[in-house]
């Protein structure tokens, strides 16, 4: 019952207030170090024409209700957010260390997976052309069956972060980091999922020598994957998490 209530309140938050749907990496916390994401200000900024800081969090322009829904998955929004342009400058962090992405607060959609994945540059991160972009997925969550909290609950009740470990036999080498919530408590109806993606130039420093296959973009996902359209209204016992398989190093 209390379930029920909170998941309703979920729905009803999200129509009471579309402002805190935008779905923004704030900062994140690599090699212990604290760098600025990104922030809407920003897009406030640059059309002022005024200063705004350098952070390794790409640009993006979601001043709409902040997602991409199931029909631009084939479109280059998905990749990196809408109008998801290089970020000028890049973090660092150690394979077999982890990256700490915090997200907007206060977050409210508490039905969905979180998923990261990795795309290697072959070059500059900061000219690379986004859709040419080969993403791994290097961290995969999903429900747990016995609570049915879902993984962005767990990020909600973690103060909006989630933390995921970069593989240690991963290539060094220049990387864009794409971290992502979808929000499914739309997702019974089909194109009703939300996808929160976000990407962040980050340097892998270490000693691997692995350089997995990857998945384009506009690859990652389908409107009717079993893990996009479902209801979510029910005691689930199985859930496909959606995009490529996890690549675990
Ligand atoms: C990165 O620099 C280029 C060239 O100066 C600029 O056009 C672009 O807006 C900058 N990107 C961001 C996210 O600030
Ligand atoms: C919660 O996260 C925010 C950043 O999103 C951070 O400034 C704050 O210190 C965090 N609070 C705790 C208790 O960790
Ligand atoms: C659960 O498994 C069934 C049977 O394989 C499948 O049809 C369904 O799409 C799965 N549900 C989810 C939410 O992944």
């Amino acid at each position: 019952m209390v379930f029920l209530l909170l998941k309703v309140v979920t729905i009803f938050g999200f129509f009471a207030s579309p402002a805190l749907a935008h779905g923004i990496v704030t900062g994140i916390v690599a090699n212990g170090i604290y760098t600025q994401g990104w922030s809407l200000d920003f897009y406030y900024d640059i059309v002022n024409k005024v200063a705004y800081p350098t952070t390794p969090g790409w640009y993006e322009d979601a001043l709409d209700s902040g997602f991409i829904p199931p029909s631009e998955y084939q479109d280059p929004n998905i990749i990196c957010h809408k109008d998801g342009r290089n970020a000028n400058t890049t973090a660092t962090v150690a394979a077999g260390s982890t990256v700490e992405f915090q997200w907007t607060q206060p977050w409210a959609h508490n039905i969905g997976p979180m998923l990261t994945y990795v795309a290697n540059c072959n070059g500059d991160c900061e000219t690379v052309d986004k859709t040419t972009l080969e993403f791994v997925k290097i961290d995969e969550s999903g429900i747990d069956f016995t609570t049915q909290e879902w993984a962005s609950g767990v990020m909600i009740a973690n103060n909006g972060s989630w933390t995921s470990t970069v593989p240690k036999s991963l290539a060094p080498g220049h990387y864009v980091f794409r971290h992502e919530t979808i929000a499914c408590h739309g997702a019974s109806t089909l194109g009703g999922a939300q996808n929160y993606p976000f990407c962040l130039n980050i340097d892998v420093t270490g000693f691997g020598t692995a350089n997995p296959e990857g998945t384009l973009g506009v690859d990652l996902y389908n409107e009717n994957d079993p893990g996009i359209y479902f209801n979510p209204y029910v005691t689930l016992t199985n859930y496909t998490i959606p995009g490529p398989v996890l690549w675990t190093g």
